[in-house]
């Protein structure tokens, strides 16, 4: 776009819904009102929704729904996450592009798509990334032992959380790192790791939010449990400033995790959780366990209880809720 255009968009923006004269906008812009009258015409054609009266000026009324990264950087208020984001219209999977740069990448480097072609879930799932989303990764570079590598996983869960509480929506978190909405989900979790012997040389948070998705692009056994932003609240969201509130809140619960006792992470964890106290079956590699899951321990792992009160401390697994 255009830097006319873009000044334009940044003074309608600005107006909050009141209206700019084409004169205002000339003025500012140093051009004519034929010329800005040109521009809102081409701002139209690309999905701006403005309207126009002669006799008061333009109003924004909706922005067409596309991750803009100038508007993205715009919006952040974050010093460390988002430091330097890298756009793409199309990749395979954000967290392979990640992995490709991470050791030569500024720690809270984000890579963002409007479409991925191979998204990759847990477990070596495929992850649909239907149009509308949001697919990111962020390259963290803590340092501390690889045993503790899904303590960040509970922190990117804590704050996709909050993000969406942020907007009123009622989300929890089921272990280890699905987001859910009344029961759907609404956001994965791909957590990968690079190391040397047993420290952490980088981590990539791979984020999957079903943002503006329409479940109708779902394919069925994944539409039947999921949900997006858009369907729970009616309405089409603004990502831009969505992603900018996320790593913001991603920015507040690494520094907490940084500087503070991990306990006080479990605890916020499990405050937001939607799977302590339920009844749940966990599958992993060489076993399944079933019981009542009842806390999380210093490492991220699961505590369940099963049948004969014993005690099981699960690290990854996937996770149903049964009865
Ligand atoms: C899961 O719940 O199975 C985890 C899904 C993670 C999906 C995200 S989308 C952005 C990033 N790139 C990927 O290929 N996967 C993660």
């Amino acid at each position: 776009m255009n830097d006319n255009k873009k000044e334009i968009i940044r003074l309608l923006r600005g107006s909050e819904g009141n209206p700019v004269s084409g004169q205002e906008i000339g003025e500012k812009l140093g051009i004519t009102r034929a010329m800005v009258w040109k521009y809102i015409r081409g701002l139209r054609r690309e999905g701006y929704d403005i309207r126009s009266s002669p006799k008061t000026g333009y109003i924004l009324d909706a922005c067409p729904d596309i991750i803009d990264p100038v508007e993205l950087k715009g919006l952040l208020k974050t010093s460390l996450v988002g430091s330097e984001i890298n756009y793409y219209s199309v990749l395979e999977s954000t967290n392979n592009t990640a992995r490709e740069i991470a050791q030569k990448a500024p720690e809270g480097t984000v890579i963002i798509a409007e479409k991925q072609n191979k998204g990759r879930g847990r477990l070596g799932t495929e992850w649909q990334s239907a149009s509308g989303g949001i697919w990111m990764s962020l390259i963290l570079k803590p340092s501390i032992p690889l045993e503790n590598v899904s303590r960040v996983t509970l922190v990117a869960g804590i704050a996709v959380t909050n993000a969406l509480r942020n907007m009123d929506i009622d989300a929890h978190i089921k272990w280890p790192n699905d987001v859910l909405i009344r029961g759907k989900k609404i956001c994965g979790i791909l957590t990968e790791v690079s190391a040397e012997v047993q420290k952490v040389d980088h981590v990539i948070l791979g984020i999957g939010i079903n943002a503006n998705v329409k479940l109708s692009d779902l394919s069925e056994d994944i539409r039947r449990n999921s949900t997006s932003i858009s369907n729970e609240m009616g309405k089409v969201i603004d990502r831009n400033r969505f992603v900018a509130s996320l790593l913001y809140e991603l920015e507040q619960q690494y520094i907490i995790f940084k500087t503070k006792k991990f306990i006080d992470i479990v605890d916020e964890w499990i405050n937001l959780s939607d799977t302590i106290g339920r009844n749940v079956r966990v599958t992993t590699p060489n076993r399944i366990i079933e019981g009542k899951a009842v806390g999380i321990t210093e490492k991220g792992a699961l505590v369940i209880l099963d049948g004969n009160h014993e005690r099981h401390e699960i690290i990854a697994g996937n996770c149903r809720y049964i009865n």
